[in-house]
């Protein structure tokens, strides 16, 4: 069989009401046909909106982020286990702006991971190295310790609960894609890595690649071996990019 690709839309602090019921309403009823897995993450406020839409058609929706507590003071979090009681499937945990601009680090993504898996969200957990990381040979290093560390302690069968997502910082939001090669050679790195030190099962795991995908440059990516698909952010937003991208990972599949 061949393997599942994911296209998970990562929104990020994007949209309004109106744009999110035209999203909706532009995904056409062929979505639903196609095989490839899907997934949209958008702001918290608009989460209810797109559960409503989209549970039933097998869309995966995802939090941006949650709580690394189920409840208590913690204003302006977002809890895990409301976010499964409303209908969230998953939630991003790590993504490079959590780690740059809100200043997450290893211990609190690591707590964030474990109360997600706990208040059965599943996680998709991010990791990637900056373009000075890249340039001084430093991306296999960076990469390790975000593993190791953000996932530890974590039992092997919450671990199958756990997508990672390959995001070079690099890469994201600014147009500059890795090559599918580049791409490739990490994915490789990681999934032995993660079976090799964490209690991941190799072929089982999925490795999403995130940085600029787009139609244009999707199927060079998806086709790849150790590539599962894609967390996409700007070619996201738009249901026609969207539903280009499942179409060829629907197309990679066959
Ligand atoms: P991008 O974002 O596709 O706009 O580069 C990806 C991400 O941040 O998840």
């Amino acid at each position: 069989m061949s393997r599942i690709i994911h296209v998970y839309g990562n929104w990020k602090m994007n949209h309004l009401k109106s744009d999110v019921i035209n999203f909706i309403s532009k995904l056409s009823e062929s979505v639903i046909e196609l095989d490839c897995k899907q997934g949209v993450c958008p702001q918290s406020i608009h989460l209810s909106m797109i559960i409503e839409a989209f549970a039933k058609k097998g869309i995966l929706v995802g939090s941006q982020n949650c709580s690394h507590e189920a409840f208590g003071a913690f204003t302006g979090d977002n809890s895990p286990q409301a976010l499964k009681d409303i209908g969230v499937n998953f939630t991003l945990v790590g993504h490079s702006e959590r780690r740059s601009i809100f200043n997450e680090g290893h211990e609190i993504l690591n707590l964030k991971a474990k109360k997600a898996l706990e208040c059965n969200l599943d996680v998709v957990f991010c990791v990637g190295e900056t373009l000075e990381e890249r340039e001084n040979n430093k991306t296999f290093d960076v990469l390790k310790e975000q593993l190791a560390e953000g996932l530890k302690g974590i039992s092997k069968s919450d671990l199958s609960r756990v997508i990672l997502a390959y995001e070079p910082v690099w890469a994201i939001g600014t147009g500059k894609v890795a090559t599918p090669m580049q791409a490739e050679e990490t994915h490789q790195f990681i999934r032995k890595f993660v079976s090799e030190e964490l209690e991941f099962i190799a072929e089982d795991v999925f490795i999403l690649y995130g940085g600029s995908v787009k139609p244009s440059n999707a199927k060079g990516l998806f086709e790849m071996a150790n590539i599962d698909g894609g967390l996409v952010g700007g070619a996201s937003l738009k249901a026609e990019d969207y539903l280009e991208l499942c179409k060829i990972a629907d197309r990679t599949m066959k």
